[in-house]
């Protein structure tokens, strides 16, 4: 959340239940936040969490249909969002979207991954494939396994330049920019 310190504008996409914002607006009360979430039982758990003069703005939509508007913000957020979608969807929506954040901008993802090796990698990928089995079944989830997000990023040239695990390596936060500005920021590993 540091990296927001000196965003104006965020975007968030997949908000769910709000614990994202209401951490960020609590940091960062001056921070105007829009967030998109396709549940009105998650808005309506957001909005519980937020102080009255929070400057957030939910939209109740369908995040892969929305008419993102161009070079606005200064950070989008996906939490958990984009491990929802197949790589076919995410190649479709991802270029139509990712040019809302000003072309300074940065795109924040926390996701789940497959650890790097030994058993690392095999109790990730079992957890990962029980995780996918378990709401393939009860939402209809659309994805059967991690997409790769990074790859297309890389693609539409974005570059990572500051990541971190947690300690059982299975949840990954990044913090990516076009690679022209990324190569100015300090910190910047390819
Ligand atoms: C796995 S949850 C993550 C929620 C939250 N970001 C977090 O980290 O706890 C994904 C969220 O994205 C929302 N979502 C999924 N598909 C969506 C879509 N097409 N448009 C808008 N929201 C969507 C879901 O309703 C859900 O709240």
């Amino acid at each position: 959340m540091d990296h927001l310190a000196d965003s104006q504008r965020v975007l968030t996409i997949g908000e769910g239940d709000g614990r994202f914002v209401a951490e960020l607006v609590r940091r960062f009360p001056h921070i105007e936040v829009d967030c998109l979430e396709g549940s009105s039982a998650m808005i309506a758990r957001a909005r519980a969490r937020l102080p009255s003069a929070a400057k957030v703005n939910f939209y109740h939509v369908d995040a892969l249909n929305w008419e993102y508007p161009v070079e606005i913000y200064d950070a989008v957020v996906t939490c958990f969002f984009l491990d929802c979608f197949s790589d076919k969807t995410l190649r479709e929506w991802l270029p139509r979207s990712i040019n809302c954040s000003k072309p300074a901008g940065k795109w924040m993802v926390a996701e789940f991954r497959e650890g790097v090796g030994g058993m690392e990698r095999l109790r990730s990928r079992f957890w990962l494939r029980v995780m996918y089995l378990f709401f393939n079944w009860t939402t209809g989830l659309e994805a059967k396994q991690l997409p790769n997000w990074q790859g297309l990023l890389d693609e539409l040239g974005y570059g990572c330049f500051e990541k971190s695990e947690t300690s059982n390596a299975m949840i990954y936060s990044s913090v990516w920019q076009r690679w022209e500005n990324a190569r100015k920021t300090d910190g910047f590993n390819p």
